[in-house]
């Protein structure tokens, strides 16, 4: 018989990945975010734009635990990953990482080969039982990460040799090389001339049919070029989330419309 509950459950789950509920966290005294309630969805680009200071780089590293290596950071409320608590004492971050990669404002290949960039992930999570399958990976995730023509014949190379853009598009390789669920972006352009800017965008699209994206950026041009889903942040605060055109068209609360329009910031 066909259980229509149970279809919809099904539904939800496959469509949510992150659900964050009264999330809070505090710098010492520092509220730098109040009580967010948001679910972010599967194959979907999410923005998280706001003034300078107002939380997005907080609450994203909320999102794969990376405020834990912050001594004075607290987070308090819950954070489900597939229905999952990730702040389960039983959830190793580490591994928790790998599911939600994150690739950071600057550039930061590490010092060793373009291909070892790439390999350290599935080396120490073991997802290659040969060379050959280490090979595979690594090609694939260079060419998921728009990359592979260029470095192709020198993958020996050390990774920070290449251009800033090249650069970052290894650093994307490497998060993805791991197979991860959810790619976590923080300025991933902001260091970039527009050429490489145009580049990663492009492939911040392609990376949608495989991965929920979160990107924090400064450009609301750029949140409008390729995200569905906008989530305005001021003060700490989630002010506004929904469907890119309409914040950036038709934002119900005042303050994302000052925000947009050039008026807070
Ligand atoms: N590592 C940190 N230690 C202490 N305070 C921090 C740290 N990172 C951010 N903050 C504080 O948290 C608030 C939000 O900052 P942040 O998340 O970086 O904002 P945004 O990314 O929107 O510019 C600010 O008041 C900032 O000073
Ligand atoms: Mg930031």
């Amino acid at each position: 018989m066909f259980d229509t509950d149970n279809a919809k459950n099904t539904m939800t789950q496959t469509d949510i990945k992150f659900s964050a509920k009264n999330v809070q966290v505090f710098y010492g005294e520092n509220h730098a975010i109040k009580d967010v309630n948001v679910e972010l969805e599967d194959k979907t680009v999410t923005a998280f734009i706001g003034p300078s200071g107002c939380g997005k780089s907080t609450f994203l590293r909320c999102l794969n635990r990376m405020n834990d290596t912050i001594d004075i950071c607290k987070v308090k409320g819950d954070i489900l990953l597939d229905g999952e608590d990730i702040y389960d004492k039983r959830v190793d971050p580490v591994q928790l990482r790998a599911k939600v990669g994150m690739v950071f404002q600057k550039p930061n290949p590490f010092p060793k080969s373009i291909y070892d960039n790439v390999a350290y992930g599935p080396r120490i999570h073991g997802l290659a039982r040969s060379k050959a399958e280490l090979d595979e990976i690594v090609e694939k995730s260079l060419r998921g990460a728009a990359i592979w023509n260029e470095v192709k014949d020198r993958l020996d190379a050390p990774g920070t040799g290449l251009s800033g853009g090249q650069q970052q598009r290894l650093c994307i390789a490497r998060a993805i090389a791991t197979k991860p669920e959810v790619l976590l972006m923080d300025e991933p352009c902001s260091a970039l001339d527009p050429i490489a800017t145009a580049q990663v965008e492009e492939l911040i699209d392609d990376l949608r049919k495989d991965f929920s994206v979160v990107i924090v950026t400064h450009s609301m041009q750029q949140a409008a070029r390729v995200s569905q889903k906008t989530a305005f942040f001021h003060l700490g605060n989630l002010v506004e989330f929904g469907e890119t055109p309409q914040i950036f068209t038709n934002p119900e609360d005042e303050r994302t419309e000052s925000y947009i329009t050039g008026r807070i910031g």
